[in-house]
């Protein structure tokens, strides 16, 4: 445990933000400043700029992909998006179950886990956010929580599809609010969540799992929540819009 033999990956999550022209003014300026980093880079774009973004990253180490996604392959269902189509336009990962769609479009973590095996056999690597509020913190239910959203998230997926899953621990108090968790308490969170990994495959396999931390991260913060062992990267939000607190995230991570 611990060993760190685990990329550093760090994800922008751009949310709802972006038109293509800003999307490609921003890869282009970023695909300089980033290209001698040994971390993995990835940016999840809104699914409108999913094809502009993966064409201007073409042979850089930015890696594209979408936020969400439908867990039926086509079908009658207004508005959503299929994996096959993320794939399509250029996807190589999908954020599933981020605490905004758990919490303004009620999605289950059935429903989440039904996702998390469509994306894998669409080819998609996937990344399961998972997160206490302030309430379950408070109650002491946070374990709880977090046992339940993995063991849902990823129940059925076998060993060898595991490989293509990461864990996001995303503190809902922590999101949009600038209050970041401390290293400590990240640390803890993430050594669990590692643990109930090694519960539900083994842990050969929960110490290849990357866990990103997300939640209020900021350039000035992460030097020392990467130092701990179970801290693989990060998830980045609002940070994730601007270039300079992007790079300067990701030079400070590695
Ligand atoms: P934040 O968002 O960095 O703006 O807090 C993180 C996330 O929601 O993934």
């Amino acid at each position: 445990m611990g060993s760190k033999e685990r990329s550093t990956v760090i994800v922008g999550n751009w949310k709802m933000h972006k038109t293509i022209d800003e999307t490609v003014e921003f890869i282009k300026q970023l695909m300089p400043r980033i290209k001698e980093s040994t971390a993995k880079i990835y940016l999840a774009v809104p699914f409108t700029v999913i094809s502009a973004a993966a064409d201007e990253a073409k042979g850089s180490n930015i890696v594209i992909g979408a936020q969400n996604m439908n867990d039926a392959t086509e079908g009658a269902f207004t508005g959503e998006i299929a994996g096959k189509m993320v794939v399509d336009a250029g996807a190589k990962f999908v954020i599933l179950g981020h605490s905004e769609r758990r919490r303004y479009f009620n999605e289950t973590d059935e429903f989440i886990n039904r996702k998390v095996k469509r994306a894998l056999a669409d080819g998609l690597e996937a990344i399961l956010c998972i997160g206490e509020t302030a309430e379950e913190r408070e109650a002491d239910e946070t374990e709880n929580v977090l046992k339940k959203q993995l063991t849902t998230g990823l129940e059925g997926i076998s060993k060898e599809q595991a490989v293509k899953v990461s864990v996001a621990y995303e503190p809902v108090w922590a999101i949009g609010t600038s209050k970041i968790a401390t290293p400590e308490i990240a640390q803890e969170a993430h050594a669990f969540i590692r643990k109930m990994l090694s519960e539900i495959w083994d842990s050969e396999i929960a110490d290849r799992i990357v866990i990103q931390y997300g939640g209020s991260v900021k350039p000035e913060y992460v030097k020392e929540l990467i130092e701990k062992p179970d801290i693989d990267g990060f998830l980045v939000g609002g940070a994730s819009l601007s270039l300079e607190s992007f790079v300067a995230i990701v030079n400070n991570s590695v």
